[in-house]
């Protein structure tokens, strides 16, 4: 067993956490030495009503094991709020887990405006805020760990989630922009899709995978991501149920056409057996730069003058 990941020192902001996996995460981060702001609106899963006892109960389990914490009960929206509360309380903030959530599922056709826009800013604006607050703060003392809590709906689409997988997988995107702004400050930024039971789960799983799914399992990778030892950045990592594997694109080897002569649909409808075919020589652009690469070469190598059509995508493909 390595080293035991301590905290001491560090003041972590989880978001949401007065229920679910941000309770989880809460309690664990205190018991591992930090001091703790424990942030939660308090309302119902769906985004109605407020309250203070959600946070304030994590708060006491906290102060009773012999750890410090204090809650705060604003929403995310106002997320200068709460890393104000870390602020003013603890005089720093060194890691921030964007754990907050709710959920507002129907299918498309029945969806409201007000359940796109809610899902919309609870999870992205309110995740946007409070790391628009954190950020200044990290940079400027050369440390932060950021956690984004996506969803395998995000991923890969769920049935009546389309306003929750927007949000989700936009969160991904996010992350991976802030992983490489801040990476040379030490601001490390990485996302979770997890699965836990939680009474945002409650409805849709049986007892006895709400009962295994425990937040403790999804807790264990956030804490390893968020250890200042820790320093991959920009990481996606499905979890849960003591699963822990990280996620990455990847595309078809494809097809490129010489530039200098149209490409017709006809040609496209032809091709996609090379353009849609995953096989060996399918590759993983590990940036922008690998990912626009073919591209790039394709310009380079100008107009065909008559000959061959195609580029060797192989030949282009240099990272
Ligand atoms: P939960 O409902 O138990 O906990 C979410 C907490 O966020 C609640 O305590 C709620 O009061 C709080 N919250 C909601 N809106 C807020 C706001 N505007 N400001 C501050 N706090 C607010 O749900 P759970 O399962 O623990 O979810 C935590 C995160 O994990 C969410 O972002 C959720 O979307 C995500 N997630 C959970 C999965 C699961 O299997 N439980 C699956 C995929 C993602």
């Amino acid at each position: 067993m390595s080293k035991e990941l301590r905290f001491d020192g560090k003041v972590v902001v989880v978001t949401g956490a007065g229920n679910g996996l941000g309770r989880s995460h809460a309690l664990e981060f205190a018991r591992r030495g930090a001091k703790v702001v424990v942030n939660d609106l308090g309302g119902s899963h769906t985004g109605e009503g407020a309250s203070q006892t959600a946070a304030q109960k994590v708060v006491d389990e906290i102060k009773a094991a012999g750890g410090e914490a204090v809650a705060n009960y604003d929403s995310v929206e106002n997320g200068e709020n709460i890393v104000e509360t870390a602020i003013d309380t603890f005089g720093r903030i060194d890691v921030l887990i964007n754990n907050a959530g709710i959920l507002r599922d129907v299918s498309f056709a029945k969806m409201t405006e007000q359940d796109w826009d809610l899902v919309y800013r609870v999870h992205v604006k309110g995740a946007f805020k409070c790391t628009h607050a954190a950020w200044p703060h990290m940079r400027d003392q050369k440390f932060g760990r950021i956690i984004m809590t996506a969803s395998a709906a995000g991923i890969y689409g769920n049935f009546g989630q389309a306003n929750y997988a927007m949000a989700k997988l936009g969160l991904a995107g996010f992350a991976n922009t802030l992983a490489i702004e801040g990476r040379k400050n030490n601001v490390i930024v990485n996302t979770i899709a997890p699965v836990a039971g939680s009474r945002m789960t409650e409805t849709v799983m049986p007892q006895n995978l709400l009962d295994a799914l425990k937040p403790e399992y999804v807790t264990a990778l956030v804490v390893e991501l968020c250890h200042e030892s820790h320093e991959d950045t920009g990481g996606l990592y499905e979890v849960g149920g003591g699963y822990y594997g990280k996620l990455r694109w990847e595309r078809t080897k494809g097809k490129l056409f010489r530039l200098g002569r149209p490409v017709k649909a006809e040609d496209v409808h032809e091709a996609w057996g090379e353009i849609s075919k995953f096989d060996e020589s399918a590759t993983h652009p590990p940036h922008i730069a690998g990912s626009l690469q073919p591209i790039m070469d394709n310009v380079e190598a100008g107009p065909s003058k008559g000959g061959n059509q195609y580029i060797d995508v192989d030949q282009a493909l240099g990272y």
